[in-house]
């Protein structure tokens, strides 16, 4: 089976790079990202590609060199269903925040509702293929909407998890570690999955192309992000005891990372992870492994996430004790406020919760980050509910230059790893502030030696 048209539900973090990865390296697919958001179709159908809802390094320029050709950004949703012979399901999937499961489960309502539109919609045979995150064995319940609401189709299910991280987004689908595509081991599913990897082999070796059951596919995805951030909780809880001993994280970090069993990458203590995919997912598994009654399953995960939120109170109260035990009335500012560099998300930015913390102690902050507008800041803190939006307003002031926003503050505090950060005249915003000046690196990207030579008083993580 040739696939020649894509339908992908969702222009989100995930839908939208993918996609033009895709229609980029295959020229003869027809790719058709739809969404029910107009303004977000709008925007990746912007004239000037620069201007696309999604920053990400690269990002426009494949934008640039697909869309017209073979890459179409709208809202008809059940058009690019109808015509297409694969539709990709890169909707959100985010942690519930009502009823059973509240706060853990994966809320898989805006999966049903595709499910039941492609049901609808379909008058012949398709693949529909999960690429949002999903708790393992959701395929099941996809199949029985679909089977049992459509137009007598058939369809098969294939679960296809993407891998890739905000702000490196293009080169990791570019150069993938390895492509993942689960289906069911019968002759139409056999079809279903050698169709799909036909589309990645057009860029990606066979040998980076895994397939497997579809059960293990999605349960590996969960697997690898429960893994990758225990990764960071485990060298975050040695962060504190580095500051307790003397030792140095970064020292330590090194020093393990060089054992080829544990690996150098992800051993970078900070402030406490963020994003939209850790946290939730972490706590999907632990839901999941609940439901089975696997309680020390549940434990034992439920813990990265408990240090993750201990690592962000942490750095937040070492600010305030730091400060003679009061910042009300202070100006603290923020250096970044996405979850890490290169990108304009701030889903559950270790930002958001810090910055929580300060102005329930009365603090003033204010925020400097390249790619992050003031509104979305103000939401991010809004969607808490510790306070109302007036209250929020009252708290946060945002700057578009980065020594305005240092001018007479008491502290500074580096929320996210941006390049742009170590390559500021330190000793220009040295003299602009209060005295003592303090500086709380949350990503241990600055200069220590130097800073403490201008006069700063400069706070890492684990040292
Ligand atoms: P997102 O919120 O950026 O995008 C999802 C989009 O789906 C939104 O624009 C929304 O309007 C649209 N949508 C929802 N229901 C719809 C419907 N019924 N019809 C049409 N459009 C609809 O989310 P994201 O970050 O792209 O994540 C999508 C999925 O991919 C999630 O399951 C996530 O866990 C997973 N994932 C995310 C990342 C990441 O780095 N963000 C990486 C790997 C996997
Ligand atoms: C993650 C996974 O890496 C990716 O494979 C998956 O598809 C989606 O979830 P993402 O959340 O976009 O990607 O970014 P990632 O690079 O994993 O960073 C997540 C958070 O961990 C960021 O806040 C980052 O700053 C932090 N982090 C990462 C650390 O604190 N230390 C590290 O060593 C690495």
């Amino acid at each position: 089976m040739k696939i020649t048209k894509i339908c992908c539900i969702g222009a989100g973090y995930v839908g939208g790079p993918t996609m033009a990865v895709i229609a980029q390296k295959c020229p003869h697919i027809k790719v058709t990202v739809v969404d029910l958001n107009e303004q977000r179709i709008k925007d990746w159908n912007d004239p000037n590609t620069d201007n696309i809802p999604i920053y990400e390094p690269g990002l426009s320029e494949v934008v640039a060199e697909a869309r017209g050709r073979n890459l179409f950004f709208s809202t008809d949703v059940d058009m690019a269903i109808d015509e297409a012979e694969v539709v990709f399901i890169s909707v959100n999937t985010p942690t519930k925040t009502y009823g059973k499961g509240k706060g853990m489960a994966a809320d898989l309502k805006y999966i049903e509702l595709c499910a039941r539109q492609i049901a609808r919609v379909s008058k012949n045979n398709k693949i529909v293929v999960e690429k949002s995150t999903l708790p393992v064995r959701t395929a099941e319940a996809i199949k029985s909407i679909l089977d049992n609401t459509g137009n007598g189709v058939q369809f098969q299910i294939l679960s296809n998890p993407e891998f890739l991280a905000e702000g490196t987004a293009v080169t990791d689908l570019l150069s993938p570690d390895r492509i993942l595509i689960g289906g069911d081991s019968t002759p139409g599913g056999d079809v279903a999955i050698n169709a799909l990897v036909d589309v990645y082999a057009n860029w990606v070796s066979r040998d980076k192309i895994l397939t497997t059951n579809v059960w293990s596919s999605e349960l590996s995805k969960l697997t690898a992000n429960a893994f990758l951030a225990q990764r960071i909780s485990s060298i975050n809880a040695m962060s504190e005891v580095c500051e307790k001993t003397g030792a140095d994280v970064n020292e330590v970090a090194r020093a393990i990372g060089m054992d080829s069993r544990i690996g150098a990458k992800f051993l970078k203590a900070s402030v406490g992870f963020g994003g939209s995919c850790f946290q939730k997912d972490i706590l999907n598994l632990v839901y999941i492994a609940k439901s089975y009654g696997l309680n020390e399953v549940a434990d034992y995960w439920e813990q990265v996430i408990i240090m993750n939120d201990y690592q962000k109170r942490r750095f937040s109260n070492k600010i305030v004790q730091t400060l003679y035990n009061t910042v009300a009335d202070k100006k603290i500012t923020f250096l970044g406020w996405a979850f890490k560099k290169d990108t304009n998300d701030t889903r559950e930015s270790a930002a958001i919760y810090v910055a929580d913390d300060l102005i329930n102690e009365q603090a003033k902050i204010s925020v400097y980050d390249p790619k992050v507008p003031k509104n979305k800041i103000l939401s991010d803190l809004d969607y808490l509910g510790t306070r109302n939006s007036s209250e929020n307003i009252d708290a946060i002031l945002t700057f578009e230059d980065p020594y305005e926003a240092c001018s007479e503050a008491h502290a500074i505090a580096i929320l996210t790893e941006w390049d742009e950060f170590t390559k500021y005249d330190w000793q220009r915003i040295y003299d602009s502030m209060k005295k003592p000046a303090f500086v709380f690196d949350g990503r241990n990207i600055l200069n220590a030696k130097e800073l403490k030579s201008i006069g700063f008083i400069y706070n890492a993580i684990g040292s």
